[in-house]
This record gives C-alpha cells, structure tokens and sequence, in this order.
C-alpha cells in the first residue's frame, strides 16, 4: 500500500478515567470549583461551592444509577496519576440510549495540551462498550471556543442551537448542541 507521507499524526496525552470517590475531594478540586476561569461557562458560577455542598454532590453521583462522575488523570512528574479534572455522563436515559456529557480541566496551565480531547474520546468508548449506548450529546455556551474545539476534533457534529439561552457577563449567548452517533 501506497505510504501518505504528509499525513500529521496528532498525538493525544495519555488519560485515564476513573469513576469519583469521596475521598478523592481535595482542597485542590474544592478550589477549582470555585475558580471562575474553570467554571464560568457552568451553571457552578452561581453557587458558593462549599465543601459540605460539594461532599454531597459526589455523594449523589456516587450513588446515582444513571449519572457517572469521572475524574481525568495524567502522569505526573513522578510517573505517578494525578487528577486534573473531571468528566461526567448523565443523565443516561438507557431506554434511548443516549446520555449528556460535561467536563472541566481545573489547572488552566494544564489547557491546550489535548488533555480534554483525550477524556472524551475515553468516554465515548466507555459510552459504547460499557454503558451500551448510540448517543452522546454535550452543551456548550456559543462563546465557549476550547469546548466547541474538543468535541469537534472528537467527530461531534453541531446538531441545535437554541437562540440566547443562557446569560453570559450581562450579554446573552447561544446553546449549542452537538451530537456524536455511536
Ligand atoms: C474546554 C476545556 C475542557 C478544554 O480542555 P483542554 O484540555 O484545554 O482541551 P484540548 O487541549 O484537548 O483542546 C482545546 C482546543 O481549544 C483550543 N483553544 C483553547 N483555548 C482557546 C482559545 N482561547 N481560543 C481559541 N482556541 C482555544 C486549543 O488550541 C485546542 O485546539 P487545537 O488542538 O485545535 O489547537 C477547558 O478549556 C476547560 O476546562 N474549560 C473550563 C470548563 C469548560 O468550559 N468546560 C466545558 C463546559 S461545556
């Protein structure tokens, strides 16, 4: 077969994901929930989040049957996996078979080196094989470049956009829906 020299592999960092225990709240992941860059484009940026409010949101996730918190890690300088941010999917409805993904990357100095890009391409694969589901689908503030970014360089394609749904630093902006088939 015919090599394609000048074709560009784009090497992906090396994630895993592993599902969001209690114990894994740290005064590191409480800090990044309440750091405006990591959540102003969440529904987080209108809530003080406490410890005791976050304790009982992985709680919740913990015992939900149709909602999966994960936290993304990398090696670290020691070799050793850390957390650097998180990736949830759910609700899943298992009758359609179709869930809602949402994700952050706390550590702005760790944006830009594909991490994001990586978790959910793990997470369509665990949506596939694990869960058994056709679709996914995530909303993105229209303003909200990386976001828009990793879920198209994950073949999600722009399926809706809901005209100035949400508020945006006084302005309103548009929901935007992308989709990926299974
Ligand atoms: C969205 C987010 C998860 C992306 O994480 P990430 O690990 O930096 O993503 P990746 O490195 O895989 O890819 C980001 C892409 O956006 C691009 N990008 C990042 N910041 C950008 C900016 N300000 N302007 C233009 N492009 C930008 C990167 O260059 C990259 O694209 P490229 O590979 O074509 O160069 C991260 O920015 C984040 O946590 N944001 C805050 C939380 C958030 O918005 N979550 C999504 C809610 S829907």
């Amino acid at each position: 077969m015919k090599k394609n020299y000048f074709k560009v592999e784009i090497v992906l960092p090396r994630v895993k994901l592993s599902r969001f225990t209690i114990k894994m709240i740290s005064e590191k992941y409480i800090k990044w929930m309440n750091t405006s860059e990591i959540i102003e484009f969440t529904e987080q940026r209108f809530v003080k989040n406490t410890k005791i409010k976050i304790y009982n949101y992985i709680k919740d996730k913990v015992k939900s049957k149709n909602e999966f918190l994960y936290t993304i890690n990398i090696k670290d300088k020691k070799k050793e996996w850390a957390h650097v941010g998180n990736i949830k999917i759910g609700p899943i409805n298992f009758i359609h078979k179709t869930a809602e993904i949402g994700y952050f990357i706390g550590d702005k100095s760790l944006h830009r080196k594909g991490i994001a890009t990586s978790a959910i391409r793990e997470i369509c694969k665990l949506a596939k094989n694990k869960f058994k589901l056709k679709k996914i689908i995530a909303s993105v503030y229209a303003n909200n470049l990386p976001s828009k970014k990793v879920l198209i360089k994950n073949s999600f394609k722009l399926e809706g956009i809901l005209k100035k749904q949400f508020v945006f630093k006084k302005k309103r902006v548009d929901k935007l829906i992308f989709g990926k088939v299974l």
